[in-house]
């Protein structure tokens, strides 16, 4: 069976189970500050078992993109040297939100892998929770063990312990006992020699599990402890690419089709070629060249990049912070690999793009809209990277050169990681090469040392919510107002590295709107009847609620308070968030449809608006795009929106089709005359309240992504009366000319004209200099030689000292001049002198430098310094013939 008859036959199996079935959601999660990426199907549904929402169908499956690379479940560093961990993976799922529960997801799953898929069952082995006697004091899951008991054999029914039976999404969050099922797909030979049931759980690579059946039922809080759920659900999923190991008789994912067409472009590529089958023992052969290490580089690179280029097609672009780095870090492990054990020295792995989007891009059509931009960006971040690791070698070689013992300091070895990226198994291979070690203990330890500061930076201690009413709808009004009396429903104490000590208020329904959309969130204050007053400072999204950040807890907090936004940071921000969709409208109109929006930050002050274009935008499209938007501003179009409508419904109308909305979102459109936006953002009732729109930058963020800032209305007029008073200034400095820019031009006509006539002067001046210095030169141990000052510049010095170097083979010069309150010195020797006397001007003017407080260098024969201290030059004149005596 091909790989996508897997997947089909999967959800069609679920759909005729009622269920219905869903697109995946994008891999990088906005709104939940517990998760960075989805690395379970079960994570877009948090909410749903929770409780917090209600999704409309009770029955959903899918073929959820996850990536387990950060946090709880991470395999990042397993992945190459396994044949069965990924980062990005397909989870196959089914799930039941207080429907079905734990006989029929058993028997299901059963029926599916071996009725539908016809898995000889003598090959599976299920596992149940035995049950804990910790802290949390769970017992064993009997209903399952008797629904097994039902369908398979009773020796088949594995007891498991917490760790692998009793799932937990993070450290907090819905969590339950589950049943897994694994798969021995050895040979019989091999099945004779060791029992599969001892195998089950050992990280055996051909008996894995492929399916884990999680019984959802309680919620871990912040403290540790467990609370029941509101009702039970079903969460499944299965490993895709285990699946279509089992399915396609191969003996690893990398076997898979889902694997061998970019496998076979690799071998390509690189010429280099992979072995079928399961990882070898890695210690036998390990000269960092074996062909083990061959394959490792392989399965690295082809799991890595899928994982980039998914998250790419979801918008996350490799950055320096948070989800963007964990990207950054998994390519950069790819090329490292590619660099060091298949040869490869400049980027190859954007190469890779075309068999992905061939094999995928129909399951996951976002990859194939976004491929050229995926191709760029990968191949941008390899050829920075490459060049880091080149910068790294050289470096290297210098410490190689250095070594005065046959072990480097792990400080060398941390610093080389630290500042240049430059890897330590690279680092280490290099070493060995040259019979040389590295401390690696010390190494350790301060690389521990950096992760403990990294994590006390950033992290935000909570307590848990101190709940005052049972209340999970909140509503956003602030659509529709900027003021409401409320009650908090909920609070909690958080404490930052950063901000110190503050409250999370959560109210029953909200003005404020919380930061989203690249709009920030509103400030603003609470007041209570008394007129005591707790500042806003921040709203932020969590979950389904609008957090509120406070400094301090109201006294009374059961009270009714007035909550208000400010008005004025809210109006401003409105402007530039309206000014965000004309942009993104001119934009397209002027530059074309392959402009998409790649990020925005709205804020008071200004707009900021990432987009995919491939070249600098020219003057005249800048106008362009302005005069568009401001036509639209003049235009004074009326604000338009229709809320909680379907998504078809939005695009039907003509909003523009957008990736990155999940199962069960409803969305709101914004319309503008014929700017039509999916947006959840707040906007001014009018486009004439914009006043006016002016671009202040636009550059390059990364390959192919371009951003614009710009400004609106109060900001704007702040920028035309600061230019103007520029300009003020200028003409009073040009004495009030009655034409400044001619006068401004005549200026400049008239220094290039002097700057011309002084070069003459000079030229002629040092031509004079020259036969009177001839004679003064002196003559010790054999060497012409003179010291003095003259009073010319840092060039005519040099045309003097060349010009003398021509007419003799033995010269020491040392010139001094002041010039503007600094010093110069230049040194010149003739290179018969630097070869037979081991002179170096390099050195001796570094040296004599000292005297005038600054410093310099060169080549041995001519080098220059500058310092501070004209008043030295007269001792560094003397001193200069002590070189020669
Ligand atoms: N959440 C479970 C897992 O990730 C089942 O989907 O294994």
């Amino acid at each position: 069976m091909k790989s996508q008859d897997i997947r089909s036959t999967f959800l069609n199996f679920f759909e005729h189970k009622k269920h219905s079935i869903v697109p995946s959601a994008p891999m990088v999660l906005k709104d939940d500050p517990t998760l960075m990426f989805v690395n379970s199907g079960m994570a877009p549904f948090k909410e749903f078992f929770l409780g917090n929402a209600q999704p409309k169908h009770n029955r959903l499956a899918d073929s959820q993109k996850c990536l387990r690379v950060s946090g709880k479940h991470n395999d990042l560093e397993e992945v190459g040297y396994d044949t069965y961990h990924h980062t990005l993976f397909e989870m196959l799922g089914n799930w039941s939100f207080g429907d079905y529960f734990k006989k029929e997801a058993i028997a299901w799953a059963w029926e599916l892998l071996t009725d539908t898929f016809k898995i000889d069952p003598d090959l599976l082995y299920v596992t149940v929770f035995e049950g804990s006697s910790d802290a949390d004091n769970l017992p064993m899951d009997q209903e399952a063990y008797d629904f097994w008991k039902a369908l398979i054999p009773e020796d088949r029914i594995l007891m498991g312990n917490k760790k692998d039976n009793f799932w937990e999404m993070g450290d907090q969050g819905p969590c339950g006992p589950c049943s897994e099922i694994h798969v021995d797909i050895r040979s019989a030979e091999e099945k004779a020699k060791v029992d599969g049931k001892s195998l089950v759980n050992m990280d055996h690579p051909q008996v894995v599990e492929i399916w884990n059946l999680v019984f959802m039922q309680y919620n871990r809080k912040a403290n540790g402890s467990l609370e029941n759920l509101p009702a039970k659900h079903i969460d499944t999923g299965m490993g895709f690419e285990r699946l279509c190991m089992v399915l396609q008789g191969v003996q690893s994912n990398y076997d898979t089709d889902v694997f061998t067409p970019i496998i076979r472009e690799i071998e390509t590529i690189t010429d280099k070629k992979y072995t079928v089958g399961v990882s070898r023992d890695l210690t036998e052969a390990d000269d960092g060249f074996s062909a083990e290490k061959i394959n490792i580089a392989i399965r690295v690179i082809s799991d890595h990049v899928r994982a980039v280029a998914f998250s790419i097609a979801d918008s996350q672009l490799p950055s320096n912070t948070g989800a963007g780095y964990v990207i950054r870090r998994i390519l950069r492990r790819a090329v490292r690999y590619g660099f060091t054990f298949l040869d490869k020295k400049e980027p190859f792995i954007y190469r890779l793009v075309d068999v992905l989007v061939n094999t995928m891009g129909q399951a996951f059509p976002e990859l194939k809209e976004q491929r050229q931009l995926v191709e760029n960006v990968i191949k941008e971040e390899e050829a920075s990277f490459l060049r880091t690791l080149d910068q790294g070698l050289v470096l290297l070689d210098r410490i190689i050169e250095n070594a005065t013992s046959k072990e480097i300091s792990g400080k060398k070895v941390f610093e080389l990681k630290d500042t240049y990226g430059f890897p330590e198994d690279l680092t280490d291979l290099i070493l060995r090469e040259n019979g040389l070690t590295y401390n690696d203990a010390e190494f350790k330890n301060m690389l521990k040392a950096q992760q403990e500061r990294g994590k006390q930076a950033s992290q935000l201690k909570s307590d848990d919510w101190t709940v005052l009413v049972e209340d999970q709808d909140q509503e956003f009004i602030g659509y529709d107002t900027l003021e409401a009396k409320v009650k908090i429903t909920k609070y909690r104490k958080v404490t930052s590295k950063k901000d110190g000590e503050l409250y999370q208020l959560v109210f029953n329904m909200t003005p404020f709107y919380a930061e989203g959309g690249g709009q920030v969130g509103d400030k603003g204050y609470l007041e209570d009847a008394n007129g005591n007053v707790v500042y806003v400072i921040d709203t932020k999204k969590e979950n389904n609620s609008a957090v509120h950040f406070t400094k301090s807890l109201p006294k009374h907090v059961n009270e009714t308070f007035t909550a208000s936004v400010d008005q004025k940071q809210r109006y401003r921000t409105e402007c530039n968030h309206t000014a965000t969709h004309l942009l993104h409208q001119a934009l397209r109109e002027i530059l074309g449809i392959h402009v998409e929006q790649k990020g925005s930050a709205v804020h008071s002050k200004y707009l900021r608006f990432d987009f995919s274009h491939f070249s600098k935008l020219t003057a005249q499209e800048l106008k362009d795009v302005e005069d568009f938007v401001n036509r639209r501003i003049d235009g004074k179009l009326p604000f338009q929106e229709q809320r909680n409508i379907p998504m078809q419904q939005a695009i039907d109308d003509g909003a523009m089709a957008l990736f990155g909305e999940k199962y069960g979102d409803t969305v709101r459109s914004v319309r503008f005359g014929k700017s039509i936006e999916l947006c959840g953002g707040t906007h001014v009732d009018n486009t004439g309240d914009l006043w006016h729109f002016k671009i202040v930058s636009e550059g390059a963020v990364a390959a192919g992504i371009r951003r614009i800032e710009a400004i609106t209305s109060d900001a704007v007029k702040d920028f035309y009366f600061e230019n103007n008073r520029l300009y003020t200034q200028m003409k009073d400095l040009l004495n009030n000319a009655q034409e400044p820019v001619k006068a401004l031009e005549n200026l400049q006509e008239e220094n290039i004209n002097l700057k011309k006539q002084l070069d003459n002067l000079l030229k002629e001046k040092a031509k004079s200099i020259k036969g009177d210095l001839k004679s003064e030169l002196t003559e010790i141990n054999g060497v012409k030689f003179l010291a003095k000052k003259l009073d010319l510049d840092a060039s005519g010095i040099k045309d003097v000292c060349f010009e003398m170097g021509s007419q003799f083979t033995n010269l020491f010069l040392l010139f001094a001049a002041e010039q503007d309150g600094k010093a110069i010195l230049s040194c010149y020797i003739s290179k018969e002198l630097v070869a037979s006397k081991g002179l170096n001007a390099g050195t001796i003017v570094r040296e004599l430098g000292n005297y005038i407080q600054g410093g310099g260098g060169g080549q041995p024969f001519f080098a220059t310094a500058g310092g501070k201290h004209p008043q030295g030059i007269e001792a560094a004149l003397k001193a200069a013939e002590g070189y020669l005596k």
